[in-house]
């Protein structure tokens, strides 16, 4: 990925846009091998341009004002792809890190990660960890990079945790309520994702915040996430507006 100049995203370009965004938009970026094959390119190929569509996403989303943007970027289940894709993976994130890091702090992201993170490769973990204590001052929008991360391992651990918390006395379980596993899941900092995108046209979660997108607004688009822009976000934005959303209620 070329490093570009960090880019000053304030104030925000009009996109049109009058409503306030969600406050947390979440994506399954789905679609980079596809969209390579289409064109005859090696699968990495369609990773990295899938690197330059968050690029832009991340500016898009932090210029409307989103306060969390989580993205999919390597599941518990991927480990099963040839050895040489997941290591290009990880690759691609260290060159991802590097080179988005003036962007980030030129415009008060946080980055933060989800995710069984002590199992990746540790020059990844090691970049990762640089960027996020390089950020952590930052107020503005968070991007969350879930790695390694599946819903369903999320769960196994918050519940692994609170069972430690029964095990020590400090937690009886007929006092046990969905608070406690909510403030024991990687995400209790953030509120639940208000918008779900996902790209390729898949109509699955594929073992994605699977307790946090419990009520959330799902957008799918066949476009494959290398082709996903500004204008998709936008459109899907716009989308998201013309929900009714009633959690349950009338
Ligand atoms: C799904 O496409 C995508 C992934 C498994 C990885 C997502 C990674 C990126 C967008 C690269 C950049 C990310 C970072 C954080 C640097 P797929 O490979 O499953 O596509 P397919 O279903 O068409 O084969």
């Amino acid at each position: 990925m070329t490093p570009e100049s960090p880019q000053l995203l304030n104030p925000p370009p009009d996109l049109g846009i009058n409503l306030p965004p969600p406050r947390h938009i979440a994506i399954i970026m789905d679609g980079n091998g596809r969209w390579a094959a289409q064109r005859g390119l090696p699968r990495v190929t369609g990773h990295e341009n899938g690197a330059q569509a968050l690029r832009a996403v991340t500016e898009t989303c932090c210029a409307l004002g989103v306060q969390c943007l989580t993205v999919y970027a390597f599941s518990t289940e991927n480990w099963k792809r040839p050895a040489e894709e997941v290591s290009a993976l990880f690759g691609l994130l260290e060159l991802f890190l590097a080179s988005e890091l003036p962007t980030l702090l030129a415009n008060n992201i946080r980055l933060r990660a989800i995710g069984r993170l002590h199992e990746l490769p540790p020059s990844a973990l090691s970049a990762l960890e640089s960027t996020i204590a390089h950020t952590a001052t930052n107020t503005g929008m968070s991007l969350v990079l879930a790695i390694n991360y599946s819903g369903r391992a999320e769960l196994e651990d918050a519940v692994r945790s609170v069972c430690k918390e029964v095990a020590q006395g400090t937690l009886r379980p007929e006092d046990f309520t969905q608070e406690d596993l909510q403030r024991n899941l990687y995400t209790r900092d953030w509120p639940d994702p208000d918008l779900l995108i996902r790209t390729s046209g898949e109509m699955r979660l594929s073992n994605f915040l699977l307790w946090q997108l419990s009520y959330t607004e799902l957008y799918v688009t066949p476009k494959c996430w290398p082709d996903f822009g500004k204008e998709d976000l936008v459109e899907a934005i716009r989308d998201f507006h013309r929900r009714k959303r009633r959690f349950g209620g009338i």
